[in-house]
């Protein structure tokens, strides 16, 4: 069977994101986070996929961004993103792991990561990049997090299964507390953000990738996983969804 990860890029390096989220939803973020133009910031943007995030923060803030994440594919995609916004001055790229980022202590006045630190895991990923925030500096990070106290056992157990470290905003907000963060807001993206930028789009780029691969077995096993996530997330989107938290480093 090919490789699994080489029909996911294929799939997703195409789009405008690799995950729910919105240019508004960054604006909104930006002003609970009370960021301006005023002050010269440095940003990095970890698992930054094809740049949906660098690119809106790059316009709206004067700011220098490190774009990083693990997949040279996404990364080559946002470098000539950047380069036709004529934004290749103020983002640099950086193939990496976010487990192993190569920064120096307080090195950033923000880290900016969505829908990526469970590749390491929320409590892990908070706890390690706080190091290369300065003083005061300001963490966005978007989380899967559970929207109830409670909810049907199918989804429970398909998130256990996925990724167990989901919660409670109340949960991940203490996590943040306990790794010397300071929190200041908290908020999920609303639907549209899932539906509309990110899996309708998806959606119709299924019918090309089974084209480009012959209707290759691995090419419709990626298109099922990708349909059932979809379908699960339309039955029981109001028990989940990715906080976004904002918090300050304090200690
Ligand atoms: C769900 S996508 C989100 C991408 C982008 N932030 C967005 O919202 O469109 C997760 C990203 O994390 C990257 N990633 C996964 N594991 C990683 C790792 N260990 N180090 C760096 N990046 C990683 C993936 O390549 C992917 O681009």
């Amino acid at each position: 069977m090919e490789d699994s990860l080489k029909l996911l890029i294929d799939l997703h390096k195409r789009a405008k994101r690799q995950g729910p989220g919105g240019d508004n939803e960054i604006t909104k973020i930006l002003g609970l986070a009370q960021l301006t133009q005023d002050k010269q910031l440095n940003i990095v943007d970890i698992g930054c996929g094809t740049g949906s995030a660098s690119i809106v923060l790059a316009k709206q803030l004067n700011a220098q961004i490190t774009a990083v994440d693990f997949l040279p594919e996404f990364i080559q995609v946002l470098k000539d993103k950047a380069e036709k916004e004529g934004l290749s001055e103020k983002i640099d790229t950086l193939v990496c792991s976010m487990e192993d980022l190569p920064f120096s202590r307080e090195e950033y006045d923000l880290i900016w990561s969505e829908g990526a630190i469970y590749n390491m895991g929320f409590e892990k990923g908070v706890n390690e990049w706080k190091q290369f925030l300065k003083p005061d500096g300001l963490l966005i990070v978007s989380e899967i997090t559970w929207l109830t106290k409670e909810r049907p056992y199918e989804i429970q157990k398909y998130w256990d299964s996925e990724y167990p470290e989901i919660d409670t905003a109340s949960a991940k907000i203490g996590v943040l507390e306990n790794a010397g963060y300071s929190p200041i807001s908290y908020y999920y993206l609303p639907e549209y953000c899932w539906l509309d930028n990110y899996y309708r789009p998806m959606q119709k780029r299924f019918s090309g990738l089974l084209e480009r691969h012959e209707n290759s077995q691995g090419a419709q096993a990626v298109v099922e996983a990708e349909k059932k996530e979809i379908d699960l997330y339309e039955r029981y989107k109001e028990y989940f969804s990715y906080g976004v938290y904002i918090a300050k480093k304090v200690l």
